[in-house]
């Protein structure tokens, strides 16, 4: 089986569990804590608190943002449901945006029009309490557009960087543009402590508050315990962090490897009617998935060719979620095919191939072949 994707593990990395387990110190300790200090070197911030997965991590920083029950926070249309979730989980309301035909990012014109519908009436204005861009598969939103138009509101923007953990965007990182930023450690990441998350932020006003609501609303920084807040479990264990911190030596590795698998689909793809990934100017994508577009007239087919491709041995699957199109939002808000136009023909067309760091030519030549030949009998 070619599997969709395989987490770089070795034995370093089984060794550095171990001896956190064979220490009996097991929860949030130094290894944590040098593992935030390596997400915050390579995210360029001067903060990062590691908890228990993205998801909480997201939750987290709308609480540490004060988002409040009917209160609004922008997301883009096409995400993992845990965007717009936790917005609901909030008490807030989600307001989606359409995305970039060629980024699959948050558009930032969409993100225009739905801030002037929005600030012209008083009542909408003062709702609006976050805007939260995601860095889909890998590839940075465009967050110089996004925070100008944040900026002229002054809006907080928290990027979901879930997926995105060493990507850049003009030389500068995913999780240093926004008031904070998100990331997974989830093993269809680039590194992973099996479940595990962090929030990185050079406010550090903000990442006392993070730390308050990860441990029960203890304040860090009280000579005694005490409760300031209150607040959740969402402590990372030691062995997470030591393995966090033994993968992260590999981060470098890793990353080229996805990206040099990248280009050789992209070779492959040359001349095939799959659209594969297109990257922005002065963007460093780092490949968390390989997502490329079916032709149009194959959409309808995509539910067979997966399970084709299945049956040969192929795994691939969907790109990621039309979030609004979910039972849940759909019911709850009334969206329908049409709203988000560019989410409807990327959610309809997607499809992730196979990606880790050690696929070989041969099996991406198959993975490709095999899509071809199937589709051209189809
Ligand atoms: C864009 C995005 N946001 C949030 C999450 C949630 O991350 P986690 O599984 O660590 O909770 C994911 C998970 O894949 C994701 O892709």
């Amino acid at each position: 089986m070619i599997r969709l994707t395989v987490p770089s593990l070795d034995q370093s990395d089984f060794d550095a569990v171990e001896a956190v387990l064979k220490s009996g110190y097991l929860v949030q300790g130094p290894q944590v804590a040098t593992f935030e200090h390596e997400i915050a070197r390579v995210s360029q911030t001067l903060n990062a608190v590691a908890v228990t997965n993205c998801t909480a991590a997201l939750q987290m920083t709308l609480l540490a943002l004060d988002v409040q029950p009917r209160d609004l926070v922008l997301v883009t249309a096409y995400s993992w449901v845990s965007t717009a979730n936790i917005i609901e989980l909030c008490g807030a309301q989600p307001v989606f945006v359409d995305i970039d035909p060629d980024t699959f990012n948050m558009c930032p014109l969409a993100l225009e029009q739905v801030l002037d519908r929005l600030m012209q009436n008083p009542a909408m204005k003062a709702r609006v309490k976050a805007i939260m861009p995601v860095h889909t598969f890998g590839q940075m939103a465009d967050m110089p557009r996004i925070l100008e138009l944040a900026n002229a509101y002054g809006i907080p923007v928290v990027e979901d960087a879930a997926c995105a953990l060493a990507a850049k965007l003009e030389g500068r990182a995913a999780g240093s543009w926004g008031i904070m930023g998100c990331f997974s450690f989830h093993p269809r990441k680039a590194i992973t402590t099996g479940e595990g998350g962090a929030i990185t932020t050079s406010d550090n006003q903000i990442a006392w508050k993070l730390k308050v609501l990860r441990n029960h609303g203890q304040d860090p920084d009280a000579s005694g315990v005490d409760f300031v807040l209150p607040g959740f479990n969402n402590r990372m264990t030691e062995f997470q962090g030591a393995l966090g911190l033994s993968q992260m030596t590999k981060l470098e590795r890793i990353v080229k490897a996805r990206q040099d698998a990248a280009r050789v689909y992209d070779d492959l793809l040359k001349d095939s009617p799959l659209q594969p990934p297109r990257v922005a100017q002065n963007s460093e994508h780092v490949y968390q998935s390989y997502v490329t577009l079916l032709p149009a007239q194959y959409a309808h087919q995509r539910s067979s060719l997966i399970a084709t491709l299945k049956a040969r041995g192929i795994e691939t699957n969907i790109g990621t979620w039309h979030m609004p199109l979910t039972r849940y939002y759909r019911s709850r808000y009334g969206y329908a095919e049409g709203d988000f136009p560019i989410a409807d023909h990327v959610f309809a067309r997607a499809l992730t191939l196979p990606l880790f760091e050690g696929i070989t030519f041969e099996q991406q030549h198959s993975v490709v072949s095999n899509i071809l030949e199937i589709l051209k009998h189809n």
